[in-house]
């Protein structure tokens, strides 16, 4: 079966970044020319996939600002010729469609509660077909062509898995800030789990492979949040909710990123700053000056 689903999150506070992320999302930051999800939409779009639901939550207005039609500044940049910036905010005629839902915030919570509950808002999008979550707070870069996507598609049909996840290795004192999975064998390049632990411990990680924002799913995974109690931090983790879809009997497999491909998790002003850093750096017009600019000031200092 064809995939062309893809489920967006982009509900989270963004709380380690404030104050730039008091009034507008983490997901709308720019990183060097564009906003960080904007990267999200077209990693998606290059690999073909082009329904894509968001899930939003309060203070998201701006994406759905981001990726609407806007006639009137598509008149002014056609008048002035402007073809360049025409093409990047043109999605309508490579076929894209937007559909936006909201997290739901429990009664009682004052606050959206967690990755597994947001997935939980899409099902009725993704109906009976396979699906793609890419997390609209990461970019995934390429030294080239970015096709880690397309290899989980390929992956996930040819052994039949109900989760495919990529996966990314980190050093031993970052296993507490991601998803880290169990390979069954050795873990190289395409492999199946048989565990995979949320924000684990550096002594209770099972390995240092990272779950690396990007997920392909089958609709099992619906039943398996529905399973799902709230886990660490009273959120209704995704990690949870795949670790039952394997107590269900499901095969979940990993995807490792391979070495031109890098994970920029824009979640803390440090990974901030180094991927504004990267993606300046690696500017066409521009990165050549900002090269110079840097070496100079670190002369300076
Ligand atoms: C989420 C997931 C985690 C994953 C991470 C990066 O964590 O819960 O398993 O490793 O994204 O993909 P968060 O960044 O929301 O804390």
């Amino acid at each position: 079966m064809r995939i062309d689903k893809v489920v967006i999150p982009v509900a989270g506070m963004g709380t380690r970044l404030l104050p730039a992320t008091k009034s507008q999302p983490k997901e709308m930051l720019p990183i060097a020319r564009k906003p960080v999800v904007q990267y999200v939409v077209e990693e998606m779009v290059d690999q073909g996939l082009k329904n894509i639901l968001f899930i939003t939550g309060k203070d998201k207005r701006s994406i759905e600002d981001h990726f609407d039609r806007d006639p009137e500044l598509t008149q002014r940049l056609s008048e002035a010729q402007d073809l360049e910036h025409m093409e990047e905010i043109d999605y309508e005629s490579e076929g894209v469609r937007f559909f936006y839902t909201r997290q739901m915030i429990a009664s009682g919570s004052r606050l959206p509660s967690g990755l597994g509950e947001a997935i939980a808002s899409a099902e009725q999008f993704v109906g009976d077909e396979p699906f793609v979550v890419g997390l609209g707070d990461t970019i995934i870069q390429s030294s080239n062509y970015s096709g880690l996507v397309r290899r989980m598609i390929k992956s996930h049909q040819r052994y039949g898995a109900s989760a495919t996840i990529a996966v990314c290795e980190v050093a031993e004192d970052e296993v507490q800030h991601y998803g880290v999975v169990k390979p069954k064998g050795r873990g190289k390049t395409d492999f199946e789990i048989d565990d995979i632990v949320e924000k684990p411990s550096v002594d209770e990680a099972p390995s240092r492979l990272a779950v690396a924002a990007r997920y392909v799913f089958n609709p099992e995974i619906f039943a398996a949040i529905k399973r799902t109690p709230p886990g660490i931090g009273g959120e209704l983790q995704l990690t949870d909710a795949i670790r039952n879809l394997m107590k269900m009997g499901h095969t979940v497999r990993c995807i490792r990123l391979r070495r031109d491909e890098r994970r920029y998790d824009i979640g803390s002003p440090e990974s901030y700053f180094k991927a504004f850093i990267d993606f300046a750096l690696s500017d066409q017009k521009y990165g050549y000056l900002i090269r110079q600019y840097i070496e100079q000031r670190l002369r300076e200092i």
